[in-house]
C-alpha cells in the first residue's frame, strides 16, 4: 500500500489576538516545532490512528460513523468529517502521529495536526484543494466537529507561514503580505505550562461578549468600527465595552506592528507588543498571574523590545521580541526568574533548545 509523510508547524501569532472570529488582521509566524504523520492507504472506510504523544495506542473508527469522543483522535475525525464537502468517498487509512508541539500551550497543536493530515491525505488520494481552503477545512475541524469557535488565524498560519516571515493576515478576505522580521531582533517564546482548553469555557464567553458588543453597536463585525470611532464603545455596559475596545485597538495595533517592522523600528514594535498585553489583561481578560509575571520579567529586561500573551489565552505561552543573538541568554535569564516567582515549570520553545 502506498506510504505518505507530511508535517505542519506550531504557530505564534506576533500581534492581532482575538481578531480573527470579528474578520480581523492578524500577524503569526511559524515555530520550529512540527507535528508529522505517517499515513497509508487502505481499501476500507477503516481509520487506525496512534500518536506517540498518548503511548501510540491505536484508535479505529469508520468514516461516515465519526462520533466526538473528547480526546485527541476528534481532530482526526473532525479532519474525515469535514472532507465530506471534498468528496463523499474518501476511503480509510492508517496513520501514526507525532508532534513535539506542546499540547494547549497556545501555539497551535490542534491546527499544526489538522494541516498536517490534510495535507497527507491530500497527497494519498490526489485530493485538489490548495493551502488556503486547506485551512478553511482544517478550521471546519475545530467549529463543525470539536466544538470550538475559533477563528481562521491558526490554520492559515500553519498552512501559510513560513521561517522568518510573519503572515500579515486580512482574516475577511483571507489575503495576506509576508512580513521579513527586520535584522537586530528576534523572537523568543516561553511556554508558561499552564495548559488551556478552548472548546467550551471562557474563549466561547469572550467570543460571545463580543457579538453582544457589535450587535449593539449595530455592526456584524467589529473589524468595521476603527478607532476614531471609540466613542462609541462609551455606550455599552461593562464588560462589553472593554471587550469591543480590545478588538478595535488591536486591529490598529496590527497595521501599526506591520508598519513599524517596515521601518525596522524595533523600540516601536515592543512599545505595541506591550500595549497589546495590557488590552488582553485589563479589557479581554485572558491572561493569568503566571503570563503576567513572565510578560513583567520580559518588560523589565533592559534587551527585550516588547512581551506579550500569545494566542487564546488562559495560560499558554509568551512572545517577545528581543535583541538580536541574545535569545538564548535572556529565555534563560527570564526562565529562572519565572521559576522562582511561579511553581509551575514553564520552557523554552524559541530559540530551539
Ligand atoms: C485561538 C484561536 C484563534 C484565535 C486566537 C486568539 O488560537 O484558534 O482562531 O482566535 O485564539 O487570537
Amino acid at each position: 500500500m502506498r506510504d505518505v509523510t507530511a508535517d505542519a508547524p506550531g504557530r505564534v501569532n506576533l500581534i492581532g489576538e482575538h481578531t480573527d472570529y470579528h474578520q480581523g488582521f492578524v500577524l503569526p509566524t511559524v515555530i520550529p516545532q512540527r507535528t508529522r504523520v505517517r499515513m497509508s492507504a487502505r481499501d476500507d472506510r477503516r481509520v487506525r490512528a496512534t500518536s506517540r504523544e498518548t503511548g501510540n495506542t491505536v484508535v479505529e473508527f469508520v468514516i461516515g460513523a465519526e462520533a466526538v469522543t473528547d480526546t485527541w483522535v476528534d481532530y482526526v475525525q473532525g479532519v474525515t468529517h469535514a472532507l465530506r464537502s471534498v468528496t463523499t468517498a474518501l476511503p480509510g487509512f492508517d496513520v501514526a502521529i507525532e508532534s513535539d508541539v506542546p499540547l494547549g500551550s497556545g501555539l497551535s497543536s490542534s491546527a499544526a495536526l489538522a494541516v498536517s493530515l490534510l495535507r497527507a491525505l491530500r497527497d494519498l488520494y490526489s485530493l485538489s484543494y490548495d493551502d488556503v481552503e486547506l485551512a478553511r477545512i482544517a478550521q471546519r475541524v475545530e467549529t463543525e466537529f470539536v466544538g470550538a469557535p475559533i477563528g481562521i488565524m491558526d490554520q492559515m498560519a500553519c498552512s501559510l507561514a513560513r521561517d522568518g516571515e510573519a503572515l500579515f493576515l486580512d482574516t475577511r478576505s483571507l489575503s495576506y503580505q509576508r512580513v521579513v522580521l527586520p535584522p537586530g531582533a528576534e523572537l523568543v517564546v516561553i511556554n508558561s505550562g499552564v495548559r488551556h482548553q478552548h472548546a467550551g469555557g471562557e474563549y466561547a464567553t469572550r467570543r460571545r461578549e463580543s457579538f453582544e458588543a457589535a450587535a449593539r453597536l449595530d455592526v456584524e463585525w467589529l473589524r468595521d468600527v476603527s478607532v476614531t470611532q471609540l466613542h462609541l464603545l462609551d455606550a455599552l455596559p461593562d464588560p462589553l465595552d472593554r471587550r469591543a475596545r480590545h478588538i478595535v485597538t488591536e486591529n490598529q495595533r496590527v497595521h501599526d506592528t506591520v508598519a513599524a517592522f517596515a521601518a525596522a523600528d524595533l523600540e516601536r514594535v515592543g512599545t505595541l507588543f506591550d500595549a497589546s498585553h495590557r488590552s488582553m489583561r485589563d479589557d479581554y481578560e485572558t491572561s493569568t498571574p503566571e503570563i503576567d509575571s513572565l510578560v513583567n520579567l520580559g518588560r523589565n529586561d533592559p534587551d527585550v523590545f516588547g512581551a506579550r500573551l500569545t494566542g487564546g489565552g488562559f495560560g499558554g505561552s509568551v512572545v517577545m521580541l528581543v535583541r538580536a543573538d541574545m535569545g538564548n541568554e535572556i529565555a534563560t535569564r527570564i526562565l529562572a526568574g519565572y521559576h522562582a516567582r511561579s511553581n509551575q515549570r514553564g520552557s523554552v520553545l524559541i530559540p530551539e533548545r
